[in-house]
């Protein structure tokens, strides 16, 4: 039997995990697992509900009554809640890009998101995937600390804020990234370091493939 791979990848705002996970799940047969849009999914209900970051009592009341699910599409794991399918616009507005940070640090949300990130390696299993590729903050420290390879993608503030420009996305990138910050120095602890501050994202997914072909050996 082939081993389940587990591929762990941090990195601040747009340093390129999205699209490097992407092209990794589809070189080797892994499920993509993107954690960002998990505390994007949910910091836009809480949104909906009225609720800003400030609200402590009222968002760990609201909690438990948000109902999540999984849903595959492709090689992608979809957050589902209350059975619906999460809006991706709505998850890449400027409210949500405003307050995410905000949201993710309260112990409780994080807490919530813990088991039902793990729970994506069975995801991947029951779909026959040969693994997952996870990207986020502290997938590397927290969700998966002993995951097969760990990977820190880290760009120059200045050519991140340039990538989300050229999305036509508004994004404080350093904003989120003092708020991230002690999240980011933990999962770049003992993590392969990539600067793709100069590399093309094709550059990147091949200096990766590499060291995973090399794992899969
Ligand atoms: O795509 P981008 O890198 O801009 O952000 P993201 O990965 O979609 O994550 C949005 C926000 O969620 C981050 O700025 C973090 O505040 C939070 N986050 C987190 O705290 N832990 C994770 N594992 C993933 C995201
Ligand atoms: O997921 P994260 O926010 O870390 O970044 P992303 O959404 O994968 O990448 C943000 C943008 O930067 C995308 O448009 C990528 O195509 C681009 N990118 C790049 O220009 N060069 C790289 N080495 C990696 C990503």
């Amino acid at each position: 039997m082939t081993p389940f791979i587990i591929v762990a990848i941090d990195g601040g705002a747009a340093s390129g995990k999205s699209s490097t996970a992407r092209a990794l799940s589809e070189r080797f047969n892994l499920l993509h697992v993107d954690t960002g849009s998990f505390y994007r999914a949910i910091s836009a209900e809480l949104l909906r509900r009225k609720l800003t970051p400030d609200d402590l009592p009222a968002i760990c009341a609201a909690l438990p009554s948000i109902r999540l699910g999984t849903r595959v599409n492709g090689r992608t794991a979809h957050m589902e809640i209350d059975g619906r399918p999460i809006d991706a616009a709505e998850i890449r507005s400027q409210p949500v890009n405003e307050t995410v940070a905000r949201f993710a640090p309260i112990p409780e949300l994080r807490a919530a998101l813990l088991d039902y990130q793990r729970g994506q390696a069975d995801v991947a299993r029951s779909h026959g995937f040969r693994g997952l590729v996870m990207e986020g903050r502290d997938i590397g420290s927290k969700i998966f600390p002993d995951a097969d390879l760990r990977f820190f993608l880290h760009a120059d503030l200045e050519e991140r804020a340039k990538r989300r420009r050229n999305e036509g996305l508004q994004d404080k990138v350093a904003e989120r990234d003092i708020l991230d910050n002690k999240r980011l120095l933990e999962s770049a602890k003992g993590a392969i370091m990539i600067d793709s501050t100069n590399l093309t994202l094709e550059q990147v997914v091949e200096k990766i493939s590499g060291i995973v072909a090399e794992k899969l050996k």
